[in-house]
């Protein structure tokens, strides 16, 4: 008997692990830059880059400062950025008009990085967290979260932000039938090519907790938000919800957080073989920040594969806060 296995031929795995160029040979998944979509914050005001403290290296950037990360993610080859608003507390309302508001922050975001790096693709947030008083995704009516009512005002979001010129809108609310009614709404005015990335497998998750921080959501929350986002211990229920996006139009689907979720990520790609993202959130990044910065783990390894990790598992791609520093990286 060889050492290795039973009969021969020998099956040695180590051959093809001896050099660099050998492994570099056999290697299954690429990691590149090109699949990276970079979440960024944004504020009112000017020259203002407010480090968010849950969330080392990530700053809520005014305006100005917007541009040149936009100018960043061109001249890094990062393909899109995803703004999230962190809209002033007096604009928070029951009502969420400014969810809508064609001069909000985010929609003047948009026009000002379409019309300076056009280049860039350009994805926003769907849900009315960042303006609802008790930041929740949806319309709240005597502590319910009402269905119906909160799609009319993301459909009203949504066309919003397609006026502005996003090439990509993200409905990250959970609440049913919304894909359907956006995709109805786009098509009626007009907004024919404006794609949609559902966060369709959306998981009612602790590890968002840093991603409230920056968007001034946290010590609002009323309650949780179990009622509209997915319970962490089904699966089959993920593939439900990207059959139902899928079918009402969306072109890209989302399974958020990411890495506690890479078999869900596996099986959505291999059930529909759609353009499959994954989001490594707030907190996964925060995890990785922490442990880097107390010399726990190689913060640059660890990001590196955490990264990789998602394309191994079927994702065309992925929202992480790390796209800038990855670029670096590989660069
Ligand atoms: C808002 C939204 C959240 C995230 C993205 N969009 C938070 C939430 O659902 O409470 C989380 C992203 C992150 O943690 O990085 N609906």
């Amino acid at each position: 008997m060889n050492p290795v296995q039973g009969p021969c031929p020998v099956t040695r795995f180590r051959r093809t692990r001896r050099t660099a160029a050998l492994r570099d040979l056999v290697q299954e998944n690429t990691l590149t830059v090109k699949d990276m979509i970079w979440p960024v914050f944004i504020r009112d005001g000017q020259d203002i880059e407010e480090p968010v403290p849950s969330m080392p290296g990530v700053s809520r950037l005014s305006l100005d400062r917007v541009l040149r990360a936009g100018e960043e993610a061109a001249t890094l080859g990062i393909p899109a950025i995803c703004l999230f608003p962190y809209t002033d507390p007096e604009l928070r309302t029951e009502t969420c008009e400014e969810a809508w508001n064609p001069e909000n922050l985010t929609n003047r975001a948009i026009r000002a990085l379409k019309r300076e790096v056009p280049e860039v693709a350009v994805m926003t947030d769907i849900a009315l967290d960042p303006y609802n008083i008790n930041g929740h995704d949806g319309l709240v009516k005597d502590g319910v979260i009402l269905n119906d009512e909160s799609v009319e005002a993301l459909v009203k979001m949504a066309l919003a932000q397609a006026d502005a010129g996003a090439d990509i809108l993200g409905p990250s609310d959970m609440m049913d039938g919304r894909i359907g009614a956006m995709r109805a709404a786009l098509e009626g005015a007009g907004h024919k090519d404006v794609a949609i990335l559902s966060y369709a497998a959306k998981y009612a998750s602790a590890f968002y907790g840093p991603f409230r921080d920056a968007v001034g959501a946290s010590g609002r929350l009323v309650g949780d938000k179990k009622t509209y986002q997915m319970n962490p211990a089904n699966a089959d229920e993920a593939i439900r919800l990207v059959a139902r996006d899928l079918a009402e139009g969306a072109d890209m689907v989302m399974v958020k957080p990411g890495m506690p979720y890479l078999d869900i990520c596996r099986r959505v790609k291999d059930a529909f073989g759609a353009p499959t993202f994954a989001y490594q959130v707030s907190g996964e990044y925060a995890m990785i920040k922490a442990a880097a910065q107390n010399g726990w783990v190689d913060g640059d390894k660890a990001m590196v594969e955490s990264l990789m990790a998602f394309k191994r598992a079927g994702c065309d791609g992925v929202l992480t806060y790390f796209a800038p520093a990855l670029a670096r990286a590989l660069a």
